[in-house]
């Protein structure tokens, strides 16, 4: 296992890339030397973005496309063949949430924000990782959430899509145990980038979320990226975060706990 180093032959391609946690995370990695392929709708934000990193002597590419759609999503692999860079680094930071119970949901919102946090992570992992596993180098980051840990109220479809991008990692992980490729989950608290209010939430309930729970996306980015280059299973920026994600777990240990003790209890009965 070793992460792989900065290459004129190789790119990292990260999605979601156009603002946040994505495009600190093209800071960060461009501050390390790596070159970058930023991949998001926006193509005037992803242009900007772009612009700031070769501004410092960076490599970057830029790659419009809408990733809830399966013919953007062979598009972007089309376009980083075409320039024969191999893809070392695979990030898929691109998501997004609504703020609304199932029953009362607009099915097809929450059934593309699926194929966003879900359907593409396990696209573009398949589509890059054969390639990865060839060259013996590689590193993938997908980003879940400490909503990974546990049931949401009014962001049940968002709770559910990043418990499996947790599921996923990790499995993947399992898989590629034996090869140089490693595979990092990246679980954040709250981040202060435009997330929470194109999913909804207004000022005063992002007010309500303690200051201790909040990290800046580039710090959050230099961790990942730090996690990554450990090799680490799981990042979980600040201790409040591990605390809360920690808490989680445990309830619902604690839930399964009391499952299989009524169940014993109503057996005996
Ligand atoms: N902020 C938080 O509190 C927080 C906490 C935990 C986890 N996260 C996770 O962190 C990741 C990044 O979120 P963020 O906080 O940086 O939010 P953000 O600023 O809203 O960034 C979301 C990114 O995803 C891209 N995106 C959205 N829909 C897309 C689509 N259909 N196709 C392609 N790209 C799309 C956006 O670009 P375009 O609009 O240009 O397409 C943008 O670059 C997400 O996976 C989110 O679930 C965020």
């Amino acid at each position: 296992m070793s992460f792989p180093l900065p290459s004129p032959q190789a790119t990292a391609v990260i999605t979601g890339a156009s603002s946040g946690i994505g495009a600190a995370l093209a800071r960060t990695l461009a501050s390390r030397g790596y070159g970058t392929t930023l991949v998001a709708r926006d193509g005037a934000r992803l242009r900007h973005v772009a612009a700031v990193l070769q501004r410092n002597g960076a490599r970057v590419d830029t790659i419009e496309a809408d990733l809830t759609s399966r013919a953007d999503r062979r598009n972007v692999e089309a376009q980083i063949r075409q320039t024969g860079l191999a893809v070392d680094i695979l990030i898929n930071g691109a998501g997004a949430a609504t703020r609304t119970s199932i029953p009362e949901c607009d099915l097809g919102t929450e059934l593309a924000h699926m194929e966003l946090n879900v359907v593409s992570v396990v696209d573009l992992c398949r589509t890059f990782v054969g390639d990865m596993l060839a060259r013996r180098s590689g590193a993938i980051l997908n980003v879940a959430s400490t909503a990974a840990f546990k049931p949401l109220h009014g962001q049940g479809t968002y709770a559910a899509s990043k418990a499996f991008v947790l599921s996923f990692t990790r499995t993947l992980r399992a898989e590629l145990q034996d090869s140089p490729v490693t595979v990092t989950a990246l679980c954040p608290g709250p981040v202060p980038t435009e997330f929470a209010r194109r999913a909804g939430f207004s000022d005063e309930e992002i007010a309500t979320i303690p200051s201790i729970m909040w990290h800046s996306a580039d710090d959050v980015a230099a961790m990942a990226v730090d996690a990554m280059e450990r090799g680490a299973e799981l990042c979980i920026p600040g201790r409040a975060n591990v605390v809360d994600a920690t808490m989680a777990l445990l309830k619902a240990k604690q839930q399964a706990a009391q499952a299989v003790s009524r169940k014993t209890a109503a057996r005996r009965d």
